[in-house]
């Protein structure tokens, strides 16, 4: 079994140019899939790869052609491949179809899905544009990985002209349960489906994931499953779980750099007592409005803590030209101004509120000050930032509250799990947290390190590609 080339087939390539004060740098994407599929360059620990060929990544580019003139866009391990869509048609392709219909259907918002013809139109075009992209870097054995719900159609026109090439599709969000999933239109529905289906293996993050998306098969293409496996006749579909981790010891090791260990300084000179913190995207599936409810009752119950805590809420810019995202921003700025006015004074403000993306060093400074990391999404695939704050505990304290919403919570068991939408529950744990004591923290703590420290990104990877290697070998058999 000869080593060979992976493509990666995602949304957004994971860098992107940007010029602030005359000076131009290089700047990472926000979220999860940039985040863990980034970690793979360069470091495939147990490699199924051909070592001497750089991993390819085909994405969308924010800049234009012109921003990328005469820039690199590979290095010693990566070969970047940037995608451009036409204005008119990524408006009705990302912001239409993938976040204004697919988003909110699959984190349980149907009340935010809009249904517009346009909007599949240009899902079906964008594809297509991926495809061609695609068509001009694949050649013969070379392993294709399609991520995400932005590119649901593109595995079965790869399979189409590409029969021989092995292709496998991660979904990164949740997968609904069939009751949303029926919301759209039949022949959506069927085409996305069937789309995923041209893949040999489609992850998800958790077994839920798993069985609505065979239930959706089995209810709109008509196709069974036998231990997760689907029989199409001419060839067999694996679908499974593979939850997906951050690079542990990247975060673990992170802890004793000196730029960390100065923000820590920083930080705890400057803060109150006790430090809650949290970073998200801006969006409606992240809870934000409701954790600021939480953190408010806790203040209204526990007068003894004022002048005592700061939460430093770090919101990451995202979607910023779709309506909710907007709207969301302005509730957020009201309410945390009107918190900070009616409970604040002049040597106490409660939440440091950030509208902005941080540097890693920050983010991991903040991760190993904070005695609290406050996640409470509604709705989240899996959620790596709770995973990062474990993996940056190289002290095992601090206390990880996290929503049960989350695919996390599936493997972090020992944090405070509550329901994001109970607001009393949210404020109990902020208090359980500061009262917990340091041994009760670093046994809970180190328990959770424990596992994700087994079942980090490379590992995530292995499996989904060992999974992809026994399909083809069963395939040969078969023959
Ligand atoms: N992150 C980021 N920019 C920041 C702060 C954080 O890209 O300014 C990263 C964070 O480290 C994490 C990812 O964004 O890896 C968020 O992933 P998560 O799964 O929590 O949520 P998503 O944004 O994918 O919904
Ligand atoms: C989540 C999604 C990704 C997406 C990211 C950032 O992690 O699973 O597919 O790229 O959010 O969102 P954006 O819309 O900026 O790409």
């Amino acid at each position: 079994n000869s080593k060979r080339r992976l493509i990666i087939v995602a949304y957004r390539l994971p860098f992107k140019i940007v010029n602030e004060n005359g000076q131009s740098e290089l700047r990472q994407n926000s979220g999860g899939l940039v985040s863990a599929v980034l970690s793979l360059v360069g470091k495939q620990k147990e490699s199924f790869f051909d070592e001497d060929e750089k991993i390819q990544w085909i994405g969308f580019s924010d800049n234009s052609r012109e921003e990328l003139e005469g820039q690199s866009l590979a290095n010693e391990s990566f070969q970047a491949h940037p995608v451009f869509i036409p204005d008119e048609i990524n408006e009705n392709y990302y912001e239409g179809f993938c976040n204004n219909l697919i988003w909110p259907l699959c984190h349980y918002f149907p009340s935010l899905a809009r249904f517009d013809d346009a909007y599949y139109y240009a899902y079906e075009t964008a594809n297509r544009i991926f495809f061609d992209k695609l068509a001009q870097v694949i050649r013969p054995g070379d392993v294709v990985w399609v991520q995400d719900y932005q590119l649901m159609l593109l595995p079965e026109m790869i399979r189409a002209k590409y029969p021989d090439n092995q292709i496998g599709f991660f979904f990164h969000i949740p997968f609904p349960s069939y009751e949303l999933f029926r919301l759209l239109p039949v022949k959506w529905r069927k085409a996305l489906i069937d789309g995923i289906l041209g893949a040999d293996v489609v992850g998800f993050h958790t077994n839920d994931y798993v069985e609505y998306f065979l239930k959706a098969a089995k209810l709109v293409s008509g196709f069974g499953n036998r231990l997760h496996y689907i029989n199409m006749g001419s060839r067999i579909i694996k679908v499974d779980s593979f939850p997906i981790s951050i690079d542990f010891e990247k975060f673990n090791s992170a802890f004793d750099h000196p730029g960390v260990a100065q923000a820590r300084i920083n930080a705890r000179n400057s803060l109150a007592e006790k430090i809650i913190f949290s970073v998200d995207r801006l969006d409606y599936s992240k809870g934000i409005r409701h954790r600021l409810s939480g953190f408010t009752r806790f203040l209204d119950q526990h007068q003894e803590w004022h002048g005592r805590v700061s939460l430093v809420m770090v919101v990451v810019p995202s979607r910023d030209m779709i309506e909710q995202y907007q709207n969301m921003k302005m509730e957020i700025d009201q309410t945390v101004g009107w918190i900070n006015s009616y409970y604040g004074n002049i040597s106490w403000q409660p939440v440091i509120y950030q509208y902005r993306s941080m540097s890693y060093t920050e983010l991991v400074g903040m991760y190993t000050t904070s005695d609290v990391a406050l996640i409470t999404p509604i709705r989240d695939g899996m959620n790596l930032v709770a995973k990062e704050y474990v993996a940056s505990r190289k002290d095992s304290n601090g206390v990880l509250i996290l929503s049960e919403m989350a695919g996390a919570a599936a493997e972090l068991g020992e944090a405070l799990i509550i329901n994001p939408l109970d607001v009393q529950d949210i404020s109990d744990a902020i208090l359980t947290a500061f009262q917990m004591p340091q041994e009760e923290q670093i046994k809970r703590m180190k328990a959770m390190r424990e596992r994700i420290k087994a079942y980090d990104v490379f590992a995530w990877t292995n499996d989904f590609f060992t999974q992809m290697n026994m399909l083809e070998l069963e395939h040969e058999r078969l023959k």
